[in-house]
């Protein structure tokens, strides 16, 4: 069935990287499985999506706009820009809290400088903070993967980041197909979907938008 009112929903996925020089950077474990479920989802819905992806090895869903990014600052400057006109963001991507401090023009030589190697980090900006401060009445997804004490710091980010919903995960959730998420909303209101595929996580939380 085809949703009653079509929404232009941007979803980001997958990782943000963070160059120290032209071979080497810093990133994580995102797969970006879980944002392109949701962008193949919204699809399916007959929204019209945009996706924003870090480097990730995955196709584009059929029908859906796809934008690369590397780093965090690229995918906020094409966040920035798309938001304008979206009814919906969803905050799937993983983006690095921190960047090397200078991107070295050529290669790190670190055994040639002596002492203990070190990188200097400074902090990259929060874009789901960024955008969704001035968000009026367009919906806002965030997410949180977190080890311990998931439900209070998952709740108190989405109150942070002025999202309307919050999916926290699991460390379990990385690289697989299937993942436990608690959804979580501004009331108060919690729902638990345990081992289910990250395709049938992605029909609710459309459907939470819908
Ligand atoms: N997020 C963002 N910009 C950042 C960091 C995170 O927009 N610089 C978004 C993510 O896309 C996700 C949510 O905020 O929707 C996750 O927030 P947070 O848990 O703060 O990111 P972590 O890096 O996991 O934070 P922490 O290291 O504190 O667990």
């Amino acid at each position: 069935r085809k949703s009653r009112t079509t929404m232009r929903i941007l979803i980001t996925a997958g990782p943000t990287r963070e160059y120290i020089d032209p071979v080497r950077y810093l990133s994580n474990e995102s797969s970006g499985k879980m944002g392109f479920a949701l962008a193949a989802a919204a699809k399916r819905r007959g929204h019209q999506v945009t996706l924003i992806a870090g480097p990730v090895c995955l196709a584009t869903p059929k029908g859906v706009e796809r934008i690369d990014v590397v780093s965090a600052r690229e995918m906020l400057a094409v966040l920035r820009e798309r938001f304008k006109d979206a009814d919906a963001l969803i905050m799937a991507a993983a983006v690095a809290d921190f960047r090397p401090r200078r991107r070295l023009r050529g290669k790190w030589k670190a055994k040639e400088d002596g002492g203990d190697p070190s990188i200097d980090l400074v902090e990259n900006p929060d874009l789901l903070m960024t955008v969704a401060r001035r968000k009026g009445v367009r919906k806002v997804v965030a997410f949180a993967l977190e080890t311990s004490q998931g439900k209070r710091r998952a709740r108190a980010k989405m109150a942070a980041k002025n999202a309307d919903w919050i999916v926290l995960n699991g460390a379990e959730a990385l690289g697989g197909d299937r993942t436990s998420v608690t959804l979580m909303d501004r009331a108060g209101n919690e729902l638990e979907l345990l081992d289910r595929t990250k395709v049938q996580v992605a029909r609710v939380v459309i459907g939470l938008l819908e």
